[in-house]
């Protein structure tokens, strides 16, 4: 199934016609349903699933008016400069593997735009798109069970292209880049949607099949929050500060807290807000655990 274009249409450069010349994948984005502006494509991502579409769906928006951040933040969406879109996942093998949803998602993404911008780009645990200290993409993936029992995922992602420092939020304007600040060039958004698109599927595949020790290996490699002082920001509104040790097999993150004074106790995070310590002397030279 090919891409449809719902309202009407504004920006000629994300045509149905042009993402399905480019689409090369099996079964994610067939079919992407492309709105000029929606509250946020995750919400109707789960809409969608609600009414049985198609495992691997994409609902992909010009704008976002109520654009969803991780930890219940708002995600800046406006139109004509970015990406916001989210893939429904329905296939029950999937279930089996969602805390690693976000992980892969965060790989696959990273290696999509380091390969198009020619930039190096890191991930900052679990899923913050990073480049010299800056966050240019986010992910938020939200998984429920419907009324009828189905399991689905919506795996929505926002990727800064053509932001300019003024467009960002004053709150976000230290912190957050786009691939046009960092590059200096510009970027047609469909071809690297179908690239990513493309990259995620065969990540997909490779997790369904149960290929975690490879995945977890190759998010290790890219993680700049391994071995690093951080403090983290918990659902519950605790804080917790220590080193980052490991990546778990369900993808969490092991760390050891500062008020372990030694013991080395390792605590699991499976959600939180990481912040990193600025400073490079707090850049741990070797993780001091193993188990
Ligand atoms: C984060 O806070 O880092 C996650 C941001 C995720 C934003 C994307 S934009 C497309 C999709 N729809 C939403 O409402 N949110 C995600």
């Amino acid at each position: 199934m090919g891409s449809l274009m719902n309202n009407s249409q504004k920006h000629a450069d994300i045509s149905p016609e042009v993402l399905q010349s480019l689409l090369s994948t099996k079964e994610i984005g067939r079919p992407t349903i492309i709105y000029n502006e929606v509250s946020s494509t995750n919400t109707l991502g789960f809409e969608e699933a609600q009414r049985q579409a198609s495992h691997g769906t994409v609902i992909l928006a010009d704008c976002q008016t109520a654009g969803k951040g991780r930890q219940g933040r708002f995600w800046h969406s406006p139109a004509g400069k970015n990406l916001y879109f989210s893939i429904v996942l329905t296939q029950p093998a999937y279930q089996a593997h969602a805390s690693w949803l976000p992980l892969v998602t965060g790989i696959a993404l990273a290696e999509t735009l380091e390969l198009i911008s020619g930039l190096s780009i890191s991930l900052k645990w679990p899923n913050d798109i990073i480049i010299r200290d800056k966050k240019l993409a986010g992910i938020l993936c939200e998984a429920r069970q419907n009324g009828d029992g189905a399991w689905a995922a919506v795996v929505g992602v926002g990727i800064n292209i053509h932001n300019n420092q003024g467009d960002f939020p004053e709150e976000l304007q230290g912190t957050a880049t786009s691939l046009r600040l960092e590059s200096h060039r510009q970027y047609d958004r469909l071809p690297l949607l179908a690239a990513f698109l493309k990259n995620v599927e065969t990540y997909y595949e490779r997790l369904s099949s149960a290929n975690v020790d490879a995945i977890r290996a190759e998010y290790m490699k890219r993680c700049i929050t391994l071995r690093r002082s951080i403090e983290i920001q918990l659902h519950s509104g605790n804080r917790v500060e220590g080193v980052a040790v490991d990546i778990g097999n369900d993808g969490e993150l092991r760390i050891i807290p500062s008020e372990s004074h030694g013991n080395q106790t390792i605590m699991a995070i499976r959600s939180g807000d990481v912040i990193h310590a600025r400073k490079p002397s707090q850049l741990i030279k070797k993780a001091t655990i193993s188990d």
